[in-house]
């Protein structure tokens, strides 16, 4: 874990240790947009803003990994039209970053399974990889049709066709192996998840990564989130004693 460097004001105390890994969950836009009389689509809206400044407050303030839940394997099961609003608003999205974020230093990664989505999408999604892959930054994992047992079916899938193949012994099965066939191979494990909207769920979030992940579940609905929740929710892990089953 890195020590806290306080490369712009925040309200945060520079003795803090700051997670190497946040993921966040960002959930309650449809219970934003219900209060307001609005519909779902309009806290969507909403709630992409807020992704937009908390994604830049984390890379300013210097941590290195951030995983947002934008889209899971079963939401899916939305009405057509929600999910037409929310595909409409990740390829503006995308189309945004690969115009405006040229100089930016944010390595952008999607986590899920990219085949669902339309050509046009998939496309701004390789796009945005690859425009960024070189860069020195924060990287920024989007998880995007992902679910966590789709990941470790993927996974075992692939560990058994090593194993059929001959290029992987049954004996040297360890987590390792598995850590490296899942979309965060390479990346270090969430120190921190965050949930607004007050739900004490997962939701098939890394199920496999967050194994010794501190959870922080905030009751603000995501659209109402701010840098300070964020300072907040950074409070809270170093009010925690994290002991990975030890003394
Ligand atoms: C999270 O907000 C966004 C997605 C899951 C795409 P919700 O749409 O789940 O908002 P609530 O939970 O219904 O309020
Ligand atoms: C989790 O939120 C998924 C995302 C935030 C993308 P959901 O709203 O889908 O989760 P449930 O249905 O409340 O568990
Ligand atoms: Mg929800």
């Amino acid at each position: 874990m890195a020590v806290f460097r306080k490369k712009k004001s925040s309200g945060l105390s520079s003795e803090l240790v700051l997670p190497e890994h946040i993921g966040i969950i960002m959930d309650g836009n449809g219970r934003w947009a219900k209060k307001r009389l609005l519909p779902r689509s309009a806290g969507h809206s909403a709630g992409a803003k807020v992704f937009r400044t908390i994604t830049r407050y984390c890379s300013d303030i210097g941590i290195k990994y951030l995983t947002v839940y934008a889209f899971s394997t079963e939401n899916w099961r939305r009405p057509k039209d929600e999910i037409d609003s929310l595909m409409k608003l990740f390829k503006d999205y995308l189309e945004e970053a690969l115009r405006d974020f040229k100089d930016d230093s944010i390595v952008v990664r999607f986590i899920g399974d990219k085949a669902p989505f339309s050509d046009d999408l998939r496309q701004l999604m390789l796009e945005n990889e690859e425009s960024s892959r070189d860069r020195d930054g924060m990287v920024l994992n989007i998880a995007m049709n992902y679910g966590s047992r789709d990941e470790l079916v993927r996974a075992v899938k692939t560990i058994s066709q090593e194993v059929r193949d001959g290029k992987l012994s049954v004996d040297d099965i360890d987590e390792a192996t598995v850590s490296s066939r899942l979309y965060t191979a390479g990346q270090p494990d969430p120190d921190l998840i965050i949930r607004p909207s007050g739900e004490y769920r997962i939701s098939n979030f890394m199920l496999w990564q967050a194994a010794y992940t501190e959870f922080v579940i905030m009751n603000k609905l995501w659209p109402d989130f701010t840098k300070d929740d964020l300072d907040e929710a950074i409070r809270l892990f170093n009010s925690r004693n994290r002991r990975f089953g030890g003394v």
